[in-house]
């Protein structure tokens, strides 16, 4: 039996209410093509994840590590800029960490957003994606390990991506000015990219795009019951679909490209987020 987190979520959420009065019911995940979100929002509060017991240290580029409790238009908003991945050999427990710890702060609603690979024919680099649904291939499940007292055991994942954030999503992408793609999110454990063939096999499964992370948080987040939504920046076409090879390169190439138009997205999101409340 692997060792159990040291940190209690409630006792993370318990440190961020002691730090800052502000509530949002809203919280964002920043992903590879999202974090210029942060030139939008006016912060009340940051805090480094090394100040949050639990909280990992990041260990990816471009995945600064802190906390904003703030806003983005109206909008009171808490945002996470840097998540931990399986593939830096965190146990789920600790991917999980942050999103169990935004249900006990009170976040009622979590955006998620990620870079993925393009595995739709349709999809063109740059291209941001609404996640309708999702294909867990990350080879175990979030949920796994002892019970957790209060909450659901069996969580139904019948309705992962809620109805009504879509909604407010693309009619985000409408006032940005720009089409979204809709799709399913494939997630692999990685850190390795995909082979050709893997990706022609996920292309049949119904995939439309293929990523690291997002999958794990979105489960828990369900097994919360927060409501859930999730973005992708199709960074790259998947592994097979050019001539050329993949590299974190080019992933952080294309983020840097479209970062104001995903900044744009998050932004519009969460004004017409504040409004429906
Ligand atoms: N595969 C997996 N994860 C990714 C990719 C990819 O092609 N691009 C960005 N994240």
């Amino acid at each position: 039996m692997k060792a159990s987190l040291t940190a209690n979520p409630k006792t993370a959420a318990a440190r961020l209410k002691k730090i800052c009065s502000l509530r949002p019911t809203l919280a964002i995940i920043l992903g590879s093509g999202f974090h210029h979100t942060l030139t939008e929002l006016r912060a009340a509060k940051k805090i480094s994840y090394a100040n949050i017991p639990g909280f990992p240290k990041p260990t990816v580029s471009g995945h600064a590590g802190e906390l904003f409790l703030g806003h983005l238009g109206q909008t009171p908003v808490l945002v996470l800029s840097g998540r931990a991945h399986f593939y830096e050999g965190y146990e789920m427990e600790r991917v999980t960490f942050a999103t169990r710890t935004l249900a006990a702060f009170g976040i009622t609603n979590l955006l998620l957003t990620n870079a993925a690979g393009g595995i739709n024919r349709k999809f063109r680099e740059g291209d941001f994606m609404v996640v309708t649904d999702h294909i867990n291939f990350m080879g175990t499940n979030p949920l796994r390990g002892t019970a957790i007292s209060g909450l659901p055991r069996f969580v139904d994942l019948t309705q992962t991506y809620d109805k009504k954030l879509r909604g407010l999503l693309f009619r985000a992408g409408k006032i940005s000015n720009f089409k979204l793609r809709r799709g399913i999110y494939l997630a692999v454990s990685g850190p390795s990219y995909e082979t050709p063939a893997e990706i022609r096999a996920f292309a049949k499964l119904g995939a439309d795009a293929v990523g690291m992370s997002t999958v794990p948080e979105a489960i828990a987040a369900r097994q919360c019951g927060l409501n859930v939504a999730a973005v992708s920046c199709v960074t790259n076409l998947a592994a097979g679909s050019n001539r050329g090879n993949l590299s974190h390169a080019e992933v952080l190439a294309t983020a840097e490209r479209v970062k104001n138009s995903g900044a744009a997205l998050i932004r519009n999101f969460a004004e017409l987020y504040g409004k429906q409340i």
